[in-house]
């Protein structure tokens, strides 16, 4: 944090006033979100539970609010408090997690958890330092729950957060290139009051003012020192960066259901892609094309078409076969419950169905 006095970005508008002006539009225009604590009701001293604000920003840290909100809940009622999630089985919250992303997320937030418990007694502790010394707690999140959960004056920097600074200093250069700067000019305008309010209110404003597309600049409370505005160029800020290439890989999965709708899977590999998840059974993935099948175990296999996903690292495009099975072979399970599979399986499943 430093004085605005003097801040000043491209076109050298001044910042003054930025976070009083950012404040004063959350008040009347705060999202209501499941994890939230509104600025109302904290003016009137309630705090948000820093458990509901560590377990929102994971989620949030790979899918959307609207894939988070009614999952968050489901999550919450199953294990209420953090002691209740570090006393659960890793299995049980790896399958909570399911269609929620990295499963390394999930087994990061259990070993937090358990981290949480047994380290600090259940009770999350409050400054981004001790915060960084828990599994799984980078500096976003570090910053994101002692700001929100104890209005500690932390730089919490997620993507809108980026975007908003990016328009508001006119930073012409892809994100990725100048996070240093951006990180520095995000700490200038952060205020010591109300530092909760005001991280979530950067990040209310690029979700649904400062957008990525189609800014809403009139409706922008701090529109009027922004140099990106002052110059025109608010919808082509940020710069995109070169593409990276993506390699495609190939190969062949196999949905075999019985009468009752459940499919036959078989537990992944601790380690490596969804790992330690129910899977259905695939070849290897070849990244020169389509390999030769290589079914699980026999049965009438009929191919339904392939389904495409796209991982962090590489696209997958996966040849679907289907068969119809009552007894299940050994070594495998049946699974009942689709919402428990990795996406690309869950697609699998559904266009065999
Ligand atoms: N995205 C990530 N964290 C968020 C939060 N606390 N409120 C709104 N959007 C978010």
């Amino acid at each position: 944090m430093a004085s605005t006095a003097t801040l000043r970005g491209q076109t050298g508008k001044d910042k003054t006033g930025f976070s009083d002006r950012l404040l004063d539009w959350y008040d009347d225009n705060a999202r209501t979100l499941p994890w939230r604590t509104g600025p109302a009701a904290r003016r009137g001293g309630q705090m948000p539970d820093p458990y509901r604000v560590w377990l929102s920003e994971v989620m949030l840290q790979q899918t959307t609010v609207a894939t988070v909100s009614p999952r968050f809940e489901t999550f919450l009622r199953r294990w209420p408090t953090v002691a209740d999630l570090a006393a659960a089985p890793i299995d049980d919250v790896l399958g909570e997690w399911a269609g929620l992303g990295y499963y390394a997320r999930a087994r990061n937030l259990h070993a937090c958890a358990v981290a949480v418990t047994e380290r600090f007694g259940g009770q999350f502790p409050d400054t981004e330092e001790e915060l960084l010394t828990l599994p799984g707690i980078g500096q976003y999140t570090a910053a994101a729950v002692a700001a929100i959960a104890f209005d500690r004056p932390a730089t919490v920097v997620d993507g809108n957060v980026d975007r908003v600074i990016v328009r508001q200093f006119a930073l012409d250069r892809p994100v990725r290139e100048i996070k240093p700067e951006i990180y520095a000019h995000a700490a200038d305008l952060t205020p010591v009051a109300r530092a909760g309010d005001y991280a979530q209110a950067m990040m209310d404003l690029g979700a649904t003012v400062c957008r990525p597309k189609s800014p809403q600049c009139l409706l922008c409370p701090v529109r009027i020192s922004c140099d990106a505005h002052a110059e025109g160029i608010a919808s082509d800020l940020p710069m995109k960066p070169a593409k990276k290439a993506r390699p495609t890989r190939y190969g062949h999965v196999y949905a075999a259901v019985n009468r009752a709708g459940a499919v036959v899977t078989e537990k992944r590999a601790d380690k490596g892609l969804f790992g330690g998840m129910a899977g259905l059974p695939t070849s290897d993935w070849s990244k020169d094309g389509l390999p030769d099948r290589d079914d699980p175990f026999p049965a009438d296999w009929v191919e339904e078409g392939a389904v495409e996903h796209t991982l962090t690292h590489f696209h997958l495009v996966l040849t679907v076969w289907r068969a119809g099975l009552s007894r299940l072979p050994k070594g495998y399970q049946w699974t009942e419950d689709m919402s428990t599979l990795p996406t690309v399986f869950r697609k699998a499943v559904e266009i065999s169905a």
